[in-house]
């Protein structure tokens, strides 16, 4: 015969294995729902200091000039290289060639598409650039 110790920690651990997958599967459903923050995310910040010019970070381009900022995916849309150089004023894929302009439209391929713009936030109070990327 079972102790009410050893009853009510089989009871406990029995409750847990069910309970489990159900919060598992409540909270998946509020992630799709948009209840719940996706952690799937980065913010990177990036100075304003750097002044006008284009700036190739690991996965973003920074294109800043006097007429604003532009700040596209550095992965190419053909076959997904990542876009490293410019030549007069174009993005260049170092992979076959494909040539975008400052705002990442497709100029030359063999891309077909245009490069992907990235949400940002300009806080001139604290003179940053924030990008968000999706991992
Ligand atoms: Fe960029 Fe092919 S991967 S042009």
């Amino acid at each position: 015969m079972r102790s009410g110790m050893e009853r009510r920690f089989f009871l406990k651990a029995a409750l847990a294995s069910l309970a489990a997958p159900a919060l598992w599967q409540m909270n998946g459903l509020a992630k799709r729902a948009g209840m719940l923050p996706e952690n799937a995310e980065d913010t990177l910040t990036v100075p304003l200091s750097i002044g006008n010019g284009v700036r190739f970070y690991d996965r973003m381009i920074v294109i800043t000039s006097p007429d604003g900022v532009a700040v596209v995916s550095s992965i190419c849309p053909h076959l997904g290289c990542r876009i490293n150089h410019a030549e007069a004023a174009e993005l260049v894929c170092p992979c076959h060639g494909s040539r975008f302009n400052a705002r990442g439209e497709v100029l030359h391929g063999p891309a077909m598409r245009n490069l992907q713009p990235l949400p940002f936030v300009l806080d001139r109070a604290e003179a940053v650039l924030r990008v968000t990327l999706k991992k």
